[in-house]
């Protein structure tokens, strides 16, 4: 079938301001967005967006599909294009465009560092996880950072979303010696944190469900 893509362009180096540029491709409805601006860039080597995997892993991806964040690589043609074929792509809100559909993910990875993104190991810990808190910290270890969230959620307090995803699955991490320390350092109200855990799993692209046990 033949799509149409809708993509917002932006070159700082010639550019005032985003403006929106058509690309009509020829490709399966099974194929992804991604499929879809790779062939896109066949016609224009200069259109810019970020892929690795191609299979939801890297994170890498994530752009604004119709105004919805999420992953290139998972949103398939027959899914987004509808009845019309046409589909907008843009850069993810709450992002700087950099160029086309990348954006400065400093920021980001900023909000990230804050919450101490790691285990600071217990000196008294065992060495042993319960299967069942294993089990919990399993789903919040598949976040891939792709920054969907961060795009897709407006949250109160110092953290952006993906770092509470890191914070609050630490601050559940038996093996972790920050706990309280790292629920302050998101400095998030508690109410605020109930209902980012109750939507997120709605935004992300991976479903991620975290454990609210704070
Ligand atoms: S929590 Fe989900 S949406 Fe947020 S960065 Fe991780 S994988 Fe992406
Ligand atoms: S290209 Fe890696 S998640 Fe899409």
């Amino acid at each position: 079938m033949e799509v149409i893509l809708k993509i917002s362009r932006f070159n700082p180096e010639s550019d005032q301001k985003p403006y929106f540029q058509e690309f009509t491709v020829a490709a399966e409805g099974r194929q992804t967005v991604l499929d879809a601006l790779l062939l896109a860039r066949r016609q224009d080597p200069g259109l810019s967006f970020r892929r690795s995997c191609r299979s939801t892993i890297c994170g890498s991806c994530a752009i604004c599909v119709n105004s919805i964040p999420g992953l290139a690589c998972q949103a398939l043609l027959r899914d987004v294009a509808g009845v019309a074929r046409r589909i907008k792509l843009e850069p993810l809100p709450r992002f700087r465009q950099l160029k086309d559909l990348v954006v400065d993910l400093d920021p980001f990875f900023e909000s990230l560092k804050a919450v101490i993104p790691w285990v600071v190991a217990r000196d008294d810990y065992s060495g042993q996880m319960a299967p069942d808190v294993s089990r919990k910290l399993e789903e919040p270890l598949s976040c891939i950072l792709c920054g969907v969230c961060d795009a897709a959620m407006e949250i109160t307090g110092k953290a952006k979303p993906a770092a509470l995803v890191k914070g609050l699955r630490l601050s559940a991490d038996p093996r972790d010696d920050l706990g309280a320390h790292r629920m302050r350092l998101m400095k998030a109200p508690v109410e605020i944190l109930k209902l980012f855990v109750r939507d997120l799993p709605n935004k992300c692209p991976k479903g991620i469900i975290i454990p609210g046990n704070f």
